[in-house]
């Protein structure tokens, strides 16, 4: 998505180990209408799938969970919960999601009340690096006995494996901005990739 790369070229920084700052437009100060335009290039990528809710994490997922459920015509969004596993209760739906970023462990948790069985649910979150979030979702997602028909991801980093390994387990993961890193340790983004990911190949 253009104006997506844009705003990370514009805005973004690039820390060692390949961490990319993006907190002046995406994940602490949010450009608002670049937020709307990211949710609807979601809505579009997955209006086909029949999603009856999104289900994304906390925290930065939020933003963009909440801009693809309205311009998919409002589903519900369930927002999966970081915590500690202890007083989590029998009501709770729970899968460990170890940070390689923080390099910490959390447990997220869902209310069984609140993902009921047999939804056609869409995930969303804003960075997929090595996945761990993502599968954490799935997890979650298994127990409910919901069907995960797809990912939509702000920003994948293709130099880590999340993506190729949830590609490969079959999930149509569509990604707004693709980011490379090239031999330098600079980023740049994979646009054919990208291009082959909005149409969910
Ligand atoms: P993974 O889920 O794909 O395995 O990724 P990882 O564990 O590395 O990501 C853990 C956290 O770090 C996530 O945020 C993720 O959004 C964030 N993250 C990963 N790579 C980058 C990056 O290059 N830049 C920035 N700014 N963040 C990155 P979180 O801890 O869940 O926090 P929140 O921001 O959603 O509250």
């Amino acid at each position: 998505m253009k104006e997506l790369q844009q705003a990370i070229e514009r805005e973004g920084e690039l820390l060692p180990g390949g961490v990319i700052r993006v907190e002046r437009f995406l994940n602490h100060r949010v450009d608002t209408a670049l937020a709307c335009q990211m949710g609807q290039v979601f809505a579009d990528a997955f209006r086909e799938d029949d999603i009856d809710c999104i289900l994304t994490v906390e925290a930065s997922g939020i933003i963009f969970a909440m801009t693809a459920a309205i311009a998919l015509g409002n589903v519900p969004v369930v927002i999966a919960k970081k915590g500690h596993r202890r007083n989590l209760g029998d009501d709770m739906y729970t899968a460990d999601v170890f940070s390689f970023t923080h390099q910490t462990t959390s447990t997220i948790h869902v209310s069984k009340r609140c993902l009921p069985r047999g939804q056609r649910v869409l995930l969303i979150d804003d960075f997929l690096a090595n996945g761990e979030a993502l599968k954490g979702l799935l997890e979650i997602c298994r127990q409910a006995e919901c069907e995960a028909v797809g990912a939509g991801i702000c920003i994948e980093k293709c130099f880590q494996p999340g993506g190729q390994l949830l590609r490969e387990s079959g999930l149509k993961v569509v990604s707004l901005a693709m980011v490379v890193q090239q031999a330098d340790g600079t980023l740049c983004f994979c646009e054919e990739a990208a291009e082959s990911s909005l149409k969910g190949v």
